[in-house]
């Protein structure tokens, strides 16, 4: 209850502001979608970079702007495009940014990718309905640095790690994550519903800041910095070893261990 009034009030436009202050005023270095091309002139110069989700209403800037800042070697991710205006920068640039038409959390892509030193994700995480999945996959294509920067809840008192799955709530219940009123138009999912035919289109989970961090960790990434707003975080993180793993086991294996448990006696139902 106390929860949903503090959303409330941070959905609005003065108190947002205010929070934004009070976070600045506590030390905090306040996060900012334009803050992005920061990033990337600090991260990008003498390496190699891949956006991922590089097209919607962007046309493959950020790929453009890594390039112009020095990397060496840009390429753009997306499951749709490359749009025409894509396609105009490219040539007006004489540009080797490659674009590769690919689900980023597909086999198939990030071997396309292979790996870069730099990998950029900004408003990818929370249309995937499996964010767990996606971070892997960034892992296996990041070799040092990831900026991500995502939708995200306020973080729930008491109640570490938790997150919020948007399909399937009842529109009074969504009602709570529409961000109309802080300027985001139209969200997928949440303004009229989940809607299957539109995808990755759609906003699939509102985790908070602490599970994005979690989920990070596991993933084989430390975050070394973080950059909060009230509905987003920008994380940049390192890639470190990847701490979780489940080996299978091959079939000989597999079937001692399969013995092992049955003599152990410690399978029980649930
Ligand atoms: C909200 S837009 C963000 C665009 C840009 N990165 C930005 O921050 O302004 C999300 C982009 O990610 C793409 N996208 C979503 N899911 C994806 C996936 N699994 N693999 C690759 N691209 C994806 C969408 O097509 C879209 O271009």
């Amino acid at each position: 209850m106390l929860y949903t009034w503090k959303v409330r009030i941070l959905k609005w436009q003065c108190a947002n502001l205010l929070w934004r202050y009070w976070r600045a005023w506590r030390g905090d270095d306040v996060g900012n979608y334009h803050r992005l091309p920061e990033y990337i002139r600090r991260y990008a110069p003498g390496r190699s970079f891949v956006d991922i989700g590089c097209m919607w209403g962007v046309n493959g800037d950020y790929a453009f702007m890594a390039e112009e800042a020095g990397a060496t070697m840009v390429k753009g991710v997306d499951v749709f495009g490359p749009t025409p205006e894509f396609e105009a920068k490219k040539q007006a640039r004489n540009s080797a940014v490659e674009f590769i038409l690919g689900d980023a959390s597909h086999p198939a892509t990030i071997a396309h990718v292979g790996i870069a030193d730099v990998v950029l994700c900004a408003g990818v995480l929370y249309h995937h309905p499996s964010p767990f999945d996606l971070l892997v996959a960034l892992r296996q294509m990041c070799g040092q640095t990831l900026i991500l920067r995502t939708s995200t809840i306020p973080e729930i008192k008491g109640l570490p790690n938790a997150a919020i799955y948007f399909p399937m709530l009842k529109p009074h219940d969504r009602q709570l994550w529409n961000l109309k009123s802080l300027g985001v138009s139209q969200q997928v999912g949440i303004t009229d519903g989940f809607e299957p035919q539109k995808g990755y289109g759609n906003w699939f989970w509102g985790l908070t800041p602490s599970c994005l961090a979690s989920l990070l960790e596991t993933a084989g990434f430390r975050v070394d910095y973080r950059a909060p707003e009230a509905f987003a975080q920008t994380f940049i993180c390192s890639a470190v070893k990847v701490p979780f793993v489940h080996r299978l086991p091959d079939e000989i294996e597999a079937c001692s261990i399969g013995e092992a448990v049955s003599s152990a006696g410690i399978a029980r139902p649930a």
